[in-house]
């Protein structure tokens, strides 16, 4: 019996990258899985599929129609979807920064609304956002992408306080640098990506990058019974780098021995 056996989930954004993994995983676990996505999956997961923008409120309440009339209850909201934008403040683009706060924090608020009275009504659910470790601390390079995933962690936490009574669980998840179609169009394409890929990993005490599965095994977790005592959280995915003020690679102490 698998952690997700014959719950309905809804995987919004899952069309690549975590959230892929994250709907393969919860459909190997048991889950009912639909992607909802502006783009299609590029590969057949036998996952239904339905394709909106998910900052539009309509075609968010139409998806929770169509979800609640198909399968009748929801068990679980995965909230994976959002784009980077990477500007020190001085330079960024005032609509640049409306486009990153619909895409990142509109449609997690969207689709929580939409969801919730269901939630409510079977008074049970677990809801998992995506935030960052740019959801945590303040980074210089994407100042407005970090605002966004702070604003992810609030409505999580006001989710997870408000419904708890309820049986509602909300979690978020906290990556550091995992390797995905997003994080590749992220470097700057000046430079060798094998470079830039070595310079983030000596920030990670794990020394390496994440791969979309090792996020995808969290939301699950967060997502299942097994994390029935988890809520309000975030929890970071991050090869040990929130854990410590320096980069990763100067916690070695192989050179004092
Ligand atoms: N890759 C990383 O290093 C990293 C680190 C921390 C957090 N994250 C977060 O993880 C999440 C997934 O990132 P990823 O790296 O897999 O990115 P990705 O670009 O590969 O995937 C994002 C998905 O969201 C979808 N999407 C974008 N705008 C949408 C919209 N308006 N409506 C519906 N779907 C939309 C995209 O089509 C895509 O399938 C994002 O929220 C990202 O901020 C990523």
């Amino acid at each position: 019996m698998g952690k997700l056996q014959d719950k309905v989930a809804v995987v919004v954004g899952g069309a690549r990258g975590i959230g892929l993994a994250t709907a393969k995983l919860m459909m190997l676990e048991g889950a009912v899985v639909t992607i909802a996505d502006i783009l299609e999956p590029g590969e057949d997961t036998g996952a239904s599929f339905h394709g909106l923008d998910a900052s539009d409120v309509g075609a968010v309440d139409e998806l929770a129609d169509l979800v609640l009339r198909q399968h009748g209850r929801i068990d679980v909201l995965y909230n994976n979807l959002g784009i980077h934008y990477s500007a020190q403040i001085p330079d960024s683009d005032p609509e640049e920064f409306d486009r990153v706060m619909r895409i990142n924090v509109k449609s997690h608020y969207l689709t929580s609304r939409a969801f919730l009275p269901a939630m409510i009504g079977q008074e049970s659910g677990s809801m998992v956002f995506m935030s960052s470790h740019g959801g945590i601390a303040g980074r210089p390079t994407d100042p407005v992408y970090n605002a966004s995933k702070h604003a992810v962690t609030g409505l999580m936490r006001s989710i997870a306080v408000a419904y708890a009574h309820l049986g509602i669980r909300a979690n978020a998840v906290a990556p550091g640098a995992v390797d995905t179609p997003m994080l590749r169009a992220a470097l700057p394409n000046s430079q060798n990506v094998d470079d830039l890929m070595g310079a983030l990993t000596a920030n990670i005490p794990l020394a390496r990058i994440a791969q979309p599965e090792e996020v995808a095994s969290v939301v699950v977790f967060l997502a299942s019974e097994e994390a029935s005592y988890v809520t309000g959280h975030v929890i970071p995915v991050d090869g040990g780098r929130m854990a410590g003020v320096m980069p990763g690679n100067r916690y070695r102490t192989d050179h004092l021995n």
